[in-house]
């Protein structure tokens, strides 16, 4: 099997930067234990794209993402948001990006517990200092597009996982951000839930969103733009999806992250 390398430079003409990893490391610290968890990864992310992310547990894709989201900072390197350098951003003008231009989509839902669907999803739009009244409306419009019109009453207890994860989803889109960044939003759903979420991922992208996800889940693979695989804290391999053949796992086949394993397979074609 060959395997055609990816060109980043064929592969960026005509293509608008909207996130720039440069040389990013992280290093964590407990007592005597230190921990690389991210080596130096260099990745540019350009506008409308759908990226998956893979790579074992432990890898550092969620810290990666957390250093995209400005969510925690490198030790070392730089993450550029349309070429703004985070380190530069002060807090209330991090604040401001993060509120404003990225949405964040967890494993876990990260839903506030007393809060009714409706509430949380509000909630970054009271934070980014829209009106109740519109809040409201526009918290309707986007429960209603995840399929959750008549469930805005209800708080995360009485909603199922999937409900859950739409009214996530419908929370990170508050205020229309041009990021998205999903860490392994299908994990923990059942077949059909997580088919739900794909197909949202899919058409927000196709409506303009820039995604970015961390994933084993050969659906969401299908539809990406470029796969990228980390291991050990450093990228291993970009690869363009167009160039790669997807099959699907056999029951059984399960990689150390404890998933199923949907193995990409390089076809060998060429990137042209
Ligand atoms: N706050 C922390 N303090 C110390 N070590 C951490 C911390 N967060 C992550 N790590 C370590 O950094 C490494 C990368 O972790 P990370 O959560 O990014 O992996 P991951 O690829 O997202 O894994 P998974 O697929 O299990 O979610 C791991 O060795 C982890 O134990
Ligand atoms: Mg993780």
């Amino acid at each position: 099997m060959t395997e055609s390398p990816f060109n980043a430079a064929e592969y960026a003409v005509g293509k608008h930067i909207l996130v720039r990893a440069q040389g990013v490391k992280k290093t964590y610290q407990r007592g005597a234990e230190i921990t690389h968890a991210l080596k130096g990864i260099d990745l540019e992310l350009f506008r409308g794209e759908y990226i998956c992310v893979m790579g074992p547990s432990g890898s550092g894709k969620s810290t990666f993402f957390n250093m995209v989201g400005g969510l925690d900072s490198p030790t070392a390197g730089r993450v550029f948001i349309d070429e703004v350098d985070m380190a530069q951003l002060n807090a209330q003008e991090l604040a401001f990006l993060r509120c404003r231009k990225i949405g964040y989509v967890f494993q876990s839902y990260n839903l506030n517990s007393v809060m009714t669907a409706l509430e949380n999803v509000t909630l970054p739009m009271t934070f980014a200092g829209m009106h109740a009244d519109e809040a409201r409306e526009r918290g309707m419009k986007l429960l209603g597009m995840v399929g959750l019109g008549d469930r805005w009453n209800h708080r995360p207890k009485q909603m199922s996982g999937g409900q859950q994860q739409r009214t996530a989803i419908a929370r990170a889109l508050a205020n229309a951000p041009s990021l998205l960044l999903c860490d392994e939003p299908t994990a923990n759903l059942d077949f059909a839930s997580g088919k739900e979420v794909h197909r949202i991922l899919r058409e927000l992208n196709e409506a303009g969103t820039t995604i970015i996800c961390a994933t084993h889940d050969h659906e969401m693979l299908a539809v990406s733009s470029r796969m990228v695989w980390i291991s050990g804290g450093e990228i291993e391999r970009i690869a363009v999806t167009r160039d790669v053949q997807i099959v699907k796992a056999s029951l059984g086949d399960v990689d150390d992250s404890g998933a199923t394993a949907n193995v990409p397979q390089q076809t060998g074609a060429s990137h042209a």
